[in-house]
């Protein structure tokens, strides 16, 4: 073993140091004694050299979106401009405390107002609270709305919520959650609501429906109308899943469709960092007879002063203070950089390149919705599946091939389901290469099962357990007490 493959703590060497602290002339403090460290703290030590090669050999067995192509369907993993960080990284952002007063951080307040502003304008609602940290979060927050309005109404009985079965699990969780009676509803064939289905089950008790659309068979929901209509009718209200805004950006509203509330994602539409599951955010954003029931603080204007405001109804706050400052900064500058005349041609292109590689592959992979597809679509397997090649053996395959692997087995509908989106930002030669390496792995699957069924061969670690991964993680290294 390299010494570099080694962890942090494998290589320290007694007395090795990275650098001396400057020792300065200040006066003691006495700290309360049950703050003081019974034992000195058992840190690496490591030369800076050993901290810096480690790390960079730690980044590079990492794969990222700025590594290579990554067709994550449902999680929209584009490029993140690099003028975000740039400017979310100026020290006059880096470095505001969260508890500062409102007259020294007009400026960000400022990026907070107007970024509210333009959701609303993107997504056709009336107002937003940046306060929560992911889809899931905003997902939260929505059905906390959901609650709090029935409940202002006097109508205590409403408390499903009903959701298709093509949803995306956090749906469901997060109404469980939030204390809800979940029923689901088999969709179409093709992953849209089936309108019947929906009909039998909406009643007095039914308090919303949560629907993402397109959903998540990147298939858009024609009947959103009448969906929408039932659903008012019978006393609900309707929840907007933004994870797939992106493929309607600039095109088409929500709030037009008659949806009531939505979360975005941040992290996929708008170009910030979404990564290992964050740093991520969910504005929740509400039609108007909801505007009250807003998680606080939502950021006001007057007279050119921006300032904190509570709802009036509000549900409170999800997270502390301004949520996550540094990820509206950079969507932010996404949104100024592409301005409203490109931006709606941000889900045409995404379209585009989902249909170009569904059109090339549907010869050699099983596509249960055969048609025209929004920004992602999902093959149900090898048409030839003779030898027993399942999709998880596919997907490790294409790790060989320097290609992270679309979603596998979601949505549930289908038992072999792959889900690619490959997003706007990748170029033609981009998608023929991934097209390419598809065709060599369906290819492998005929003339080679057990290679591909026991791939990955080339990557760093080999097929993983993943249940015993999920089971039974290992989170810190053996020798630390
Ligand atoms: C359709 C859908 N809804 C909700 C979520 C949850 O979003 P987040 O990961 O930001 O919590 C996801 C995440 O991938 C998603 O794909």
């Amino acid at each position: 073993m390299k010494a570099y493959d080694k962890l942090i703590f494998e290589i320290s060497e007694k007395d090795r140091i990275g650098y001396n602290l400057e020792k300065k002339n200040l006066s003691e403090v006495n700290l309360p004694t049950n703050l003081l460290r019974a034992q000195k703290a058992d840190l690496p030590e490591v030369s800076e050299f050993d901290v810096v090669r480690h790390y960079t050999n730690v980044s590079q067995k990492n794969f990222g979106v700025e590594t290579g192509f990554y067709p994550l369907g449902s999680c929209t993993m584009k490029y993140n401009p690099k003028i975000n960080d740039e400017l979310a990284g100026l020290s006059g952002f880096a470095s505001i405390h969260p508890l500062q007063p409102v007259e020294t951080v007009q400026g960000l307040l400022k990026i907070y107002h107007e970024t509210q502003k333009m959701l609303s304008e993107i997504s056709g609602l009336s107002a937003y609270s940046l306060n929560p940290f992911a889809g899931a979060h905003g997902e939260l927050a929505g059905l906390m709305i959901i609650k709090a309005y029935h409940q202002k109404n006097n109508d205590f009985k409403r408390n499903i919520i009903i959701v298709p079965d093509s949803a995306h699990g956090t749906n469901p969780a997060s109404a469980t959650v939030c204390g809800f009676d979940v029923v689901e509803i088999k969709s179409n064939p093709d992953g849209t609501v089936n309108i019947e289905a929906l009909k039998s089950v909406l009643s007095e008790e039914t308090a919303g429906l949560m629907l993402t659309n397109p959903n998540t068979a990147g298939v858009f929901e024609k009947d959103i109308l009448e969906v929408s209509r039932l659903v008012h009718e019978a006393g609900g209200l309707l929840y907007y899943d933004g994870a797939n805004l992106n493929a309607l950006l600039g095109k088409a509203k929500p709030g037009d469709m008659g949806f009531d509330i939505t979360h975005i994602n941040l992290h996929k539409t708008f170009s910030t960092p979404h990564g290992g599951g964050g740093p991520g955010s969910g504005p929740v954003g509400v039609c108007e007879k909801l505007v009250d029931f807003l998680p606080n603080p939502i950021v006001k204007e007057k007279d050119g002063f921006f300032y904190f405001e509570d709802s009036k109804d509000s549900i409170g706050a999800l997270g502390q203070f301004y949520g996550n400052a540094s990820v509206y900064i950079r969507a932010y500058v996404y949104l100024l950089t592409l301005g409203k005349e490109n931006l709606g041609d941000i889900g045409p292109l995404a379209v585009l390149n989902a249909n170009y590689i569904k059109d090339s592959l549907k010869d050699l992979f099983v596509l249960p919705i055969d048609r025209h597809c929004m920004h992602e679509f999902v093959f149900d397997g090898l048409k030839d599946d003779s030898t027993g090649v399942k999709t998880l053996d596919l997907a490790k395959r294409l790790l060989d091939y320097g290609v992270h692997a679309p979603t596998i087995y979601f949505p549930l509908i289908f038992s072999q389901s792959m889900m690619v989106e490959p997003t706007e930002v990748e170029s033609k030669e981009t998608l023929d290469e991934f097209i390419h390496a598809m065709r060599k792995v369906a290819k492998e699957a005929i003339e080679d099962p057990e290679m591909v069924k026991t791939a990955p061969h080339h990557t760093i670690v080999r097929r993983l357990d993943e249940v015993k991964a999920a089971r039974t993680p290992i989170l810190k290294f053996k020798d630390i007490k």
